[in-house]
């Protein structure tokens, strides 16, 4: 069973709208939403788990799930103070899944073909996450000053999904909670293990709506 985690369970600070980012309106539709379309729309996804904050449970399934009556929405779960927390609440809900995507509910842009490719990725080498490489020169800095300059062809930013065989995933989340190591992805918690996580490579176009600028940069990409 292929199961695509989606967490939207976070506050929103740097957009600062004053309320949760993933209920925010593009061209009429809720960014979730959006991120639910692409996902509830696979033939190669079986079900669809959805990580909410506590407080928006009851607005979540009325003004989402009723009002676009999503059929692969099997579970929704309540998430954590922070994202680790919220993906491993889903992943506890996850445990007849064999591959689990996690991904940004505030990533509404993210391609069938990448999403496809995460979990063949994911079934071949246990670990895959999408990423795109920089295009800037990226530098290294210590203090007040340039320390080094990275090669860039070696530099990916990192996006979700982010797709793992399960039992990989909650290893490396149980080992992560014993221990207390806090990562900002998932992958990271692999690489604590010593496992290799496999590139996909993706598109610019699958940002993550995070500031007031990728609002207006969302607009350009839902017109494409
Ligand atoms: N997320 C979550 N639970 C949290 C924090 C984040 O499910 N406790 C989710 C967000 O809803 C988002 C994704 O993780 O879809 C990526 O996080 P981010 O872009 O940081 O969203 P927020 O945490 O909501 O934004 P901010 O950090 O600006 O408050
Ligand atoms: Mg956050």
């Amino acid at each position: 069973m292929v199961t695509a985690l989606i967490v939207a369970a976070g506050k929103g600070k740097r957009m600062g709208l004053g309320y949760n980012k993933q209920y925010l309106l593009l061209d009429g539709k809720e960014v979730i939403a959006r991120t639910l379309d692409v996902f509830d729309g696979l033939d190669f996804i079986d079900n669809i788990v959805v990580v909410v904050a506590e407080d928006e449970v009851d607005y979540f399934k009325k003004n989402i799930i009723e009002k676009y009556g999503y059929k692969k929405v099997t579970k929704i779960v309540k998430g954590g103070s922070e994202r680790q927390d919220s993906v491993y609440n889903g992943l506890v809900n996850c445990c007849n899944s064999d591959i689990v995507l996690i991904h940004d509910g505030a990533r509404p842009f993210v391609k069938r073909e990448h999403i496809l490719k995460s979990i063949e990725m994911a079934k071949k080498y246990g670990a895959s996450a999408v990423a795109v490489k920089v295009k800037d020169t990226v530098k290294y800095v210590q203090g007040e000053f340039f320390e080094k300059t990275l090669d860039r062809n070696f530099i990916y930013l990192i996006q979700t999904p982010q797709t793992f065989k399960y039992e990989l995933i909650i290893k490396a989340h149980e080992f992560a909670k014993e221990n207390g190591v806090i990562a900002t992805d998932d992958t990271s918690l692999l690489e604590c293990l010593g496992y290799k996580v496999r590139v996909v490579e993706g598109s610019y176009d699958n940002i993550k709506i995070t500031t007031p600028e990728d609002i207006q940069l969302a607009q350009l990409i839902l017109k494409k």
